[in-house]
């Protein structure tokens, strides 16, 4: 079977990875992929975002199916495209993944179907906005309206920062055009933890709950990152808890696109801020998570791609997806000077000696091949992920093959789980 996945990151080389496990002899493709994609797929040159070049590789090439990994494709209507073009296609279509794309949209959508989530209002003029902050309290939470590669929330602890994050987004367009409108809302607490559902337009199968760290340093310090570890399961994400998920949230949210005649199929993302028994929705994300895939697909046992189609025909059963046992943790591995300004074209040894076939899979993220070697070519560098019967051994080991691991520069957290083990 030929396969087109879409993206070239971690959480793309983990869903190239899951594809070829599966029994059906696949061909898969990747646009554009990197070194860990390479030696599993054909690594295609055309960027996920252009939109023209790979409709017209796939009408050439007609897979069978393709799977993207990215939003901005998704919110620039790839799927659409492909599928006038008689082709099938694991993703939403463009006005689903408004869920995504913008902030605004998924809140009336969530007011509509009555899903739980922060208060919440938006705006375009700075006066109103800041005149309205009085009704959020502290800390308040700005949110650029549009996509703004996970940096568009800013959280506010005074007055003075909110103001100027509202100038910032509004007059400065410091998020350029996603962020000429906003959304401001009340600060949650709790803990966060990420759901990724299979959803066929009409039912949902849940995936392994995870949870990822987004602060750069241990301790959840120092600035946001695209994510620097996640682990599954999520200990706080109980059994009663993922029912009540599905049943209050995902469903619901589901039907109501449904009824908006704008059917949603592919992954649904939650982003939940979990109180006891309240559960928040923080956002949602039209795809699988990074890095939170590179935890939840390797727990994915049986084959992947008969749910994928069956997400494709509205016809998705529980029986398609079996869950493995294990835990599994990743560690991400990243750049000298990430998420700032950070070195590439470092040469990266000990790939080979850190993976193990049933219990450690090195994912790449920013890495190319150069002369033979894989050097970093991003600030993410590599998802080490290691598999095991608990959360801690799975832990212990991804620290342990992330120590066979060298390049210059390298760095990352040393506290993945702590949440969990704390608990
Ligand atoms: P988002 O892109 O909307 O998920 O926001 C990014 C991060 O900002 C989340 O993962 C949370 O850590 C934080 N965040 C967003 N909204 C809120 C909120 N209403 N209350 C507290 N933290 C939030
Ligand atoms: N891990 C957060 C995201 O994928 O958006």
């Amino acid at each position: 079977m030929k396969i087109l996945v879409i993206g070239g990151g971690g959480r793309e080389h983990a869903i190239v990875w899951r594809l070829a496990q599966d029994s059906t002899e696949t061909e898969i493709f990747c646009a554009p992929g990197n070194a860990g994609t390479e030696q599993l797929a054909r690594n295609v040159p055309i960027a996920a975002d252009d939109i023209q070049a790979l409709l017209e590789w796939a009408e050439r090439e007609r897979p069978e199916l393709t799977v993207v990994g990215p939003e901005v494709p998704l919110c620039m209507g790839l799927t659409d495209r492909l599928e006038a073009a008689g082709l099938r296609v694991f993703g939403p279509s463009q006005a689903a993944a408004r869920l995504e794309g913008s902030k605004r949209f998924a809140k009336e959508l969530m007011h509509e179907a009555g899903v739980p989530t922060a208060r919440c209002a938006s705006f375009t003029n700075v006066d109103e906005a800041v005149a309205a902050l009085e009704n959020f309290g502290l800390p308040v939470v700005i949110k650029a309206d549009g996509l703004a590669a996970g940096k568009g929330v800013i959280i506010a602890e005074n007055h003075t920062d909110a103001v100027a994050a509202i100038r910032e987004m509004l007059i400065d367009s410091r998020f350029g055009r996603a962020g000429s409108e906003i959304v401001v809302e009340e600060f949650l607490q709790g803990e966060e933890a990420s759901i990724l559902a299979l959803v066929d337009g009409d039912n949902a199968v849940l995936l392994p709950a995870s949870q990822d760290h987004k602060r750069a340093y241990d301790g959840d310090l120092g600035p946001n990152t695209g994510g620097m570890g996640a682990y599954t399961p999520a200990p706080l994400v109980t059994e009663a808890v993922m029912c009540l998920i599905k049943e209050r949230i995902i469903l619901p949210v589901v039907h109501a696109m449904r009824r908006r005649g704008t059917p949603y199929k592919g992954v649904l993302y939650a982003g939940l801020m979990i109180d006891g028994d309240k559960i928040n929705v923080l956002e949602f994300n039209v795809r699988f998570g990074d890095p939170e895939t590179q935890v939840v697909l390797p727990r994915i046992g049986g084959d992947i791609i008969p749910a994928m189609q069956a997400c494709i025909d509205g016809a998705l059963t529980d029986e398609l997806v079996t869950v493995r046992k294990q835990a599994a943790a990743t560690v991400v591995m990243c750049s000298g000077g990430y998420p700032g300004k950070y070195r590439r074209g470092d040469a990266i040894h000990g790939l080979d000696a850190a993976e193990s076939p049933d219990d450690c899979i090195v994912f790449h993220a920013g890495t190319k091949s150069y002369d033979g070697a894989v050097v970093t070519a991003g600030g993410r560098v590599l998802a080490v992920t290691a598999l095991g019967p608990d959360l801690r051994s799975a832990v212990d080991k991804a620290y342990q093959r992330v120590n066979l691991i060298t390049f210059d520069g390298a760095h990352y957290r040393r506290d993945i789980a702590h949440r969990a083990f704390s608990r």
